[in-house]
Order: structure tokens, then sequence, then C-alpha cells
């Protein structure tokens, strides 16, 4: 059942596929005016990232037995709609570093981050009219991947509405189901409709990266906690002094007995200005309190029922790829 590719292989064969795909990324947006639009919309895409959901939209693609390169525009229009959703996700989250960046908002104003995100969404649908593929095939890509971004705003709305409540361990899933897994299943079932799968596959790649993008998210919210920024390029802590709704945090106002610790983690979760000190003094009792583990445990057992869902996929070089991207969603520094 296990791939061949082990988790340092991933990481160089993720670097390879962001490779091949760097030409077709920044084929699609040309020298316009205003060059500041032009210049704000092409910063993440050219900035690159890990290019996790471009290379899981050509392996869904040669797993469900198709030509992987006329997935090619439907992997950079995946990974545009990502962009767009991350340059006004910073925006709303206030954040100023991205892929190791100042984010859009800081460097080129609000009104630009707007526009940009705006512009890399049509620019992304209008690849998407441009795929070599028969009509229907083309609609249900269409709809699939205009649900997801519907289904994303939902979520990133979820989002901003938990900063400072409570949320059940439910509510949290079902927010990151929204505002992550989607564009992953979109892009992975989008994949496969390409290369011409059949509808088990389709659903089956589709239910693969929702799980996918559970862990995912749970890992990266981990990492924007614990993490490096020198390696993830994003500041760490600031989701604490937000008081977002984390699987860490939901487990720790669950788990913490000492009331007096209790108390002092309350007060440290949703402060704007709390120090470096106060966020490592919350780390060390997340830690204390085991919902660092917890939540990193939760995150491996989403990973794995991910894989679980593609192993009747024939056995080659594409679906091994999608076993050891669910694994390294949810063990990776970056
Ligand atoms: C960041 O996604 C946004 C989340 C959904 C957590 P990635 O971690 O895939 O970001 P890049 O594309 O590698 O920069
Ligand atoms: C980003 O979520 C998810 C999107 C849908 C864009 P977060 O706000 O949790 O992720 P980071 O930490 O900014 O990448
Ligand atoms: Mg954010
Ligand atoms: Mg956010």
């Amino acid at each position: 059942m296990d791939g061949w590719i082990t988790l340092t292989d991933i990481v160089q064969v993720l670097k390879k596929m962001s490779a091949e795909i760097d030409g077709p990324i920044r084929s699609y947006i040309g020298d316009e005016e205003p060059a500041k639009l032009v210049e704000a919309s092409r910063q993440y895409p050219y900035a690159g990232g890990k290019r996790m959901r471009p290379a899981m939209v050509i392996a869904s693609a040669g797993a469900a037995g198709g030509d992987r390169d006329k997935a090619v525009p439907l992997a950079v229009a995946i990974e545009y709609i990502h962009n767009f959703t991350l340059i006004h996700d910073d925006l709303m989250d206030g954040d100023e570093k991205r892929r190791g960046m100042t984010t859009i908002h800081v460097g080129y104003g609000m009104p630009t981050a707007v526009l940009a995100g705006d512009a890399l969404f049509a620019k992304a649908f209008e690849i998407i009219s441009t795929l070599d593929v028969p009509d229907s095939v083309l609609r249900p890509i269409l709809r699939i991947v205009t649900k997801a971004v519907w289904d994303l705003a939902r979520g990133q709305q979820m989002d901003i509405d938990n900063e400072g409540r409570i949320v059940s361990m439910e509510e949290y899933i079902e927010t990151i189901r929204l505002k992550t897994s989607v564009l992953f299943a979109a892009g992975a079932a989008g994949g496969a409709l390409c290369g011409g799968g059949d509808e088990r596959t389709v659903e089956a790649v589709h239910e693969y990266a929702m799980l996918l993008g559970v862990g995912f998210q749970m890992f990266d919210d981990y990492l924007g906690i614990m993490g490096d920024p020198a390696k993830t390029g994003k500041s760490a802590g600031n989701d604490i002094r937000k008081g977002k709704s984390t699987v860490m945090v939901t487990h720790a106002l669950k788990s913490i007995d000492d009331p007096a610790v209790l108390e002092e983690f309350k007060a440290i979760l949703g402060k704007q200005d709390a120090s470096e000190d106060e966020i490592q003094r919350a780390r060390r009792i997340m830690t204390d309190s085991g919902s660092i583990g917890y939540a990193k445990d939760l995150a491996d057992e989403y990973a794995r029922m991910a894989v679980e869902k593609i192993a009747f996929l024939p056995p080659g070089e594409d679906r091994d790829f999608m076993i050891a991207l669910a694994r390294f969603s949810v063990d990776r520094d970056v």
C-alpha cells in the first residue's frame, strides 16, 4: 500500500513539479497597464510557495489514466485562485509576511490588493475556458471550481466570525473544510476529470483531497504557533494574538486542569499586543496540556484517511505522489 516516495523525496518531487509549471504560471499575465496592478498580481504566483495544489491537479490527471500535460492550464488556474485567496486572506488577517515577502496590501495598499485578487480570480476562469477537454467535461470542472470559491468565501467568513469565540471541534472542522479543503478537492477532481477519469476515480480523489485539506490546515495552524517564520515565510504567534480558533486552542480550553493556568491562558488569547514572552508562555501551556500533540495526531489521522481513499487506484508514480503529498501535508516545516 505504501508509496515509494519518502518524505525527503517529496520535497524534491514538489520542487521539480514546481519548476515545470513555473513557465506556464508566468505565461498568462502579460505586461499591461497599470503596471502597479500587474506587478501586484504577479508577486505571489512568481514567488512560488509549495505549489501543492497545482501538483495535485497534474498528478490526479495522471492517476486517472490521462495526459498530465492537458491538466497544466487547470493547475495554473487553481494556483491563481489559491493566490487570489491568499492576497485577500492576508488583508483580512492583517498579516505582513507571505512567502517571505511583504504582503500585497502592505506593499501596494488595500485597493490594489483587492483588485489584484479579483484580477487573478478572473484570469483563472479565462484559463479554464481554454482547457482542451470536451464541453461535457468542461461543465463539471467549471461547476466544481466555482462552487469551491463560493464555499471558500463561506469558510473565510466563518474563520473571521470565529475570532475571539470558543469554537467546538465540529465548527472548527467545518470551517477548515470550507476555507481550505474545497480548493484542494476541486483541483483533484478537476484534474481527474481532465484526465478522463471515471466517476469512482473523480469521487475518490475529491474525498482524498477533502481529508488531506483538513489535516493540512490543522498542521498549518500548528506551524502558525510552533513553526519557524524563517522557514514558513509567515509570522508566528499571530493566531494567538487574534484569538483564532484552532484545534490546539479548542483542546487546551477543555484540557487545562489548573484554573489559574486556564485564566492565564485565556488572558493571552486574543490579546492584540501580547509580548513574545506571553506568546511563548501560551505555547508552553498548550504543550503541557497535550494540545499540541493532540493536534498533530489528529492531522496525521486525517492524512491516513486521505490515503485510504485512493488506495484502490492503479499503483504508479502519480498515485504514490498523492500518497506522499498527504503525508507531507502533516509533516513539514514549510
Ligand atoms: C497557505 O497555503 C494557506 C492555507 C490554506 C493554510 P500553502 O501553505 O499551500 O501556501 P503556499 O502556496 O505554499 O505559499
Ligand atoms: C488561509 O488560512 C486559508 C485560505 C483559504 C486563504 P489562514 O489564514 O489560516 O492561513 P495563513 O496562515 O494565513 O496561510
Ligand atoms: Mg491568514
Ligand atoms: Mg485567514
